[in-house]
């Protein structure tokens, strides 16, 4: 045997039908030598090393990928998870110990936290329509790729003002059904931290929020995309992807089965008037109840080919008084009280064109909050004939 002086296996002597033969040993970088497999400290763990193993969480889901080329946001993932150790690949070693003398980790991750979330934002909203292209065209396998999306938005689970205020301004007609599915997983993942759910139950939701509608991959493009009105037989069809969306994930490995729960559950409704089961109340899981309001309220305030966005006022309004019976009471309480505050401080316009900013939200009535103008005070909930047409 030969090895090098990493310790690598350059060579080795194998006897087969009593002749001797020599063995070259190619790694996967094509150089000589096998890679070895060290077990590193997550405090160690650079960006740019490649994990040599597939970490899962307590309940089967995965973490990190084999292969997977580490960053500032994937390690700071393994530490919430409480990975105190994982295996890389030994071979690039060499290079990272000269990396890390130049750049310490902690500028790594403070350069990537740079990255402005509405760049991280568009790059995972574009990535997501090449998955859901590639899946609609019978790329099964290109759905593994979504678990570098979840890590992208799990990263940023604490930038809640940058969430809200891209899912606000950021709104393409013709590109709805991607922004929804990060958005509606974005939003997932904040009601998951409301109510101060645990971080492996908040990765779920993440997942859920994104895979969502992944089973509308499967649906004729002339119904996802037609302007205007389904007719009872485009409906119908419509309203498989729940089923056809559960039975794409169920069997992928890294998914729990409260995901794929929750994608096949996101249109029950409370009172049972959902599909594609017409489950009540009790019935209807924790996660689904959760996606379906992260849904309601993204479709709710998203320009669409043939409605106009509401503004995010109008749909607490309507979300507040007009889902009783359809969106779990509790949850979407959490949800108003929660996200409502984020909009102070913005600029709004008024019915009468008068431009006025945000200062008080009324528990009471999240829809209709204080404002201040420049000559006076108005609380929209007392003001007749006066109401928020826009987030400016
Ligand atoms: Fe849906
Ligand atoms: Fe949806």
């Amino acid at each position: 045997m030969v090895k090098n002086i990493y310790g690598h296996l350059l060579v080795t002597a194998i006897v087969t039908d009593e002749r001797i033969c020599f063995l070259v040993i190619k790694n996967r970088y094509g150089g000589l030598g096998l890679d070895r497999k060290i077990k590193v400290n997550i405090d160690a763990c650079l960006s740019k090393m490649v994990t040599a193993e597939t970490v899962y969480n307590k309940y089967g889901a995965v973490i990190i990928w084999e292969n997977t080329e580490m960053d500032g946001m994937a390690i700071s993932r393994l530490k919430d998870f409480g990975v105190e150790d994982l295996l890389i690949y030994e071979s690039i070693l060499p290079v990272m110990k000269r990396q890390s003398e130049e750049k310490p980790s902690v500028q790594v991750e403070a350069g990537e936290k740079n990255v402005s979330f509405a760049e991280v934002y568009e790059k995972d909203t574009d990535e997501f329509k090449t998955i859901l292209h590639d899946l609609s065209v019978g790329k099964a396998d290109s759905l593994n790729k979504t678990v570098q999306i979840v890590n992208s938005v799990y990263s940023r689970k604490n930038d809640h003002s940058e969430i809200v205020d891209c899912i606000t301004r950021i709104r393409k007609v013709d590109e709805y059904t991607y922004y929804h599915c990060i958005n509606v997983s974005l939003l997932s993942m904040m009601i998951g931290k409301w109510m101060k759910l645990a971080p492996d139950d908040i990765y779920m939701l993440v997942q859920a929020g994104l895979l969502h509608d992944i089973g509308k991959s499967m649906i004729s493009p002339e119904i996802i995309n037609k302007p205007g009105k389904l007719s009872i037989e485009e409906l119908a069809a419509m309203k498989n992807h729940p089923e056809y969306g559960y039975h794409m994930i169920k069997n992928l490995k890294g998914i729990d089965a409260r995901v794929s729960d929750a994608v096949f559950h996101h249109h029950e409704r409370e009172d049972g008037s959902g599909y594609p089961n017409g489950l009540q109340g009790s019935q209807i899981s924790q996660f689904a109840k959760i996606i379906a309001i992260a849904d309601t309220y993204d479709a709710m305030t998203a320009n669409r080919s043939y409605k106009l966005k509401d503004s995010p006022f109008r749909v607490f309004d309507l979300m507040q008084n007009g889902c009783f019976g359809y969106l779990d009471p509790v949850i979407l309480e959490t949800f108003l009280s929660n996200i409502s505050h984020y909009y102070i401080g913005y600029k709004v316009k008024l019915r009468d064109n008068r431009i006025a900013e945000v200062i008080y939200i009324n528990k009471q009535q999240y829809g209709k909050p204080v404002l201040n103008t420049v000559d006076t005070y108005i609380n929209i909930s007392k003001a007749k004939n006066l109401s928020i047409e826009e987030v400016l």
